[in-house]
């Protein structure tokens, strides 16, 4: 159980290793004339997608798309770039989409660490980035985050700055963090509170607890929770449900939020995630949530290698597309 910790306490080496990523059959693409960027993934790969998407869209000022579904929007077409991330190649709704968006004449691009989305690739002389193998998908981000950076920054000449975040994983503290983190979820149900900028990292905190802790858990936005959930926690019991707000700098709302969860008496507790820059914040904070949820899974007996329920959802799936003659 142990291994799974290790894992994450070395995410600087993972992520130093994996910046040196190759980019096979890469092509040039005219960042001007590109007219939207759609990450395809699921799960653990696909937040990758959450990640890049608002920084891509705040370098290039074109739309994103992230597509967590067997088939993409319809306005993805000609002049887009699709990125199709699958740790294991294998995950059926990456594959049928990242298949649609060949149909339509997209240009395709692909990251996993083997399966079909690698072979496919070769078959079709796609550029892709081959990660490391024999990690769980969701303890493999910091290569998914470099191998799908390395991508973009060959394609589209660009520069994502995603070596910065090295250093803020190497901070000595982060586990104590986590440690108390886990202690304060022991026996409760946590809901993560973010500022909408920084979303992904409490969508990735809300997955890495559901797989590694298994327990359910939720992720509130502000501003859009202070429009309806914020009623719901009036009414709701307050034995099970445990607060975390992560702050990524000093926010009047975030501030009003986090005292107000403590007037209604939730148990509630501010991890401060801030860190110089977007891509450091996100990658920062996932570290510190996916060490916890892994101290937690130990706290509470569990192992957070297995995660049955998905090898369950995903048979069902594939008997799904066969149904559909796919
Ligand atoms: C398992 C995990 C899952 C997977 C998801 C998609 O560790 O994190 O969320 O990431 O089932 O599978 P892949 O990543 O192989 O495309």
């Amino acid at each position: 159980m142990s291994g799974a910790l290790d894992v994450y306490i070395e995410w600087a080496s993972q992520l130093e290793k994996a910046l040196r990523s190759t980019v096979v059959g890469a092509i040039k693409l005219d960042a001007g004339s590109l007219r939207g960027v759609a990450f395809l993934g699921m799960g653990g790969s696909g937040i990758v997608g959450d990640i890049l998407s608002k920084h891509v869209e705040g370098m290039l000022g074109l739309p994103v798309a992230t597509v967590k579904s067997f088939s993409l929007p319809r306005y993805v077409g000609r002049g887009w770039l699709a990125v199709a991330i699958s740790y294991s190649g294998n995950t059926l709704e990456t594959l049928t989409a990242f298949q649609e968006a060949v149909k339509r004449g997209v240009a395709v691009a692909a990251v996993a660490s083997g399966g079909d989305l690698i072979s496919m690739s070769r078959k079709l002389g796609l550029p892709y980035v081959k990660v490391d193998e024999g990690y769980l998908p969701r303890t493999a981000l910091p290569a998914l985050l470099a191998g799908t950076s390395r991508l973009l920054e060959e394609l589209l000449s660009i520069s994502l700055g995603i070596e910065e975040c090295v250093s803020a994983l190497r901070d000595r503290g982060a586990l104590d963090v986590a440690e108390k983190l886990a202690r304060f979820l022991l026996g409760g149900i946590p809901v993560f509170v973010v500022p909408d900028r920084i979303y992904p990292l409490g969508l990735r905190a809300k997955n890495e607890f559901n797989e590694n802790a298994k327990v359910v858990s939720k992720v509130e936005v502000l501003p859009e929770l202070g429009h309806n959930d914020i009623v719901g926690w009036e009414g709701s019991p307050r034995e099970w449900i445990k607060f975390v707000v992560l702050k990524d700098r000093y926010d009047q709302l975030l501030d009003f939020i986090t005292s107000y969860i403590g007037e209604l008496s939730y148990p509630v507790m501010t991890v401060d995630v801030g860190r110089l820059s977007y891509l450091q914040t996100v990658l920062y904070g996932s570290w510190v949530v996916g060490m916890a949820s892994v101290i937690l899974a130990k706290l509470r007996g569990v192992d957070p290698r297995e995660t049955a329920s998905i090898g369950r959802y995903k048979e069902a799936a594939k008997r799904f597309l066969e149904s559909q003659g796919t």
